[in-house]
């Protein structure tokens, strides 16, 4: 199968924005990125934009997707929202297993797994975040955590199902102090080789990205990397300039590599 690499950065605007903010904010980014051809773009607005924001980038190449969904299609979930309804206003990708709803919410890796499932049940393409906090850091068992959160997250994915896979330490989220891109890459390397040996995925069929305080001072060393095939940007995605001189610099530090 061939390589599906190519550089991919997705804003996760998180409980910001209200429409018309959303709206301007899409106009601008409409506006500076021009045609990111070397790299894909997502943006991932609250629910409450999700409409306004997919008008929006109509025309432009650049994709939407959703912060969350429930596993079930319909039915008494109140509050919930369903793959089926993200695919039905346009969304193409779909962010799983954050850290801040495993940890304000509760979420588990089973709830997690479900809804991996559902997601390419619908045609979206799950965006797993995985991610150790401090304390585990600390006791010098990043990898091991990460790896079975993997492990379970992607329990029931089915052969041959796009997802991508997001690194985001939880002590670098929106604290400005980022892994080293030397790290992250050792993350990632592990995470692939897991994914390969242990599922059986072909090595270049599946994208793996880093978040946790990136920008445009940093984004390019991490796309340098091997392993590293984009980020996950959440504070510096919710400034046009910021966030486009992002896509810019993954797509030069991505130009270092062969991926
Ligand atoms: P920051 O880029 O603000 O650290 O957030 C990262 C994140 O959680 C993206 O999902």
């Amino acid at each position: 199968m061939s390589s599906v690499r190519k550089p991919l950065v997705i804003g996760n605007w998180k409980m910001n924005g209200l429409v018309a903010a959303s709206g301007a904010l899409t106009r601008e980014l409409g506006e500076t990125l021009r045609t990111p051809e070397m790299c894909e773009v997502v943006l991932c607005p609250p629910f409450t934009a999700l409409q306004q924001v997919g008008q929006l980038l109509t025309g432009l190449k650049i994709r939407l997707g959703a912060q969350n969904g429930f596993p079930a299609d319909k039915g008494a979930f109140t509050g919930e929202v369903s793959m089926a309804m993200l695919r039905d206003i346009g969304c193409d990708y779909v962010l799983v297993g954050h850290s801040e709803r495993r940890q304000h919410l509760s979420e588990g890796d089973g709830f997690v797994a479900r809804k991996v499932v559902a997601a390419v049940s619908h045609d979206l393409t799950p965006v797993l975040c995985v991610g150790e906090s401090g304390e585990v850091r600390a006791a010098g068992e990043s990898e091991s955590f990460v790896l079975g959160q993997v492990e379970r997250g992607l329990s029931m994915l089915p052969v041959g199902a796009s997802f991508v896979l997001a690194y985001e330490p939880v002590w670098a989220i929106g604290t400005g102090l980022a892994a080293t891109a030397r790290d992250a890459n050792a993350m990632l390397a592990a995470v692939r080789e897991w994914l390969c040996e242990k599922r059986g995925i072909p090595r270049d069929t599946f994208r793996l990205l880093y978040g946790g305080s990136v920008g445009p001072e940093n984004i390019a060393d991490f796309t340098a990397q091997n392993e590293i095939d984009g980020a996950l940007v959440g504070g510096a995605s919710l400034n046009a300039q910021a966030f486009a001189a992002v896509v810019l610099g993954a797509a030069r530090g991505y130009l270092c590599t062969n991926k």
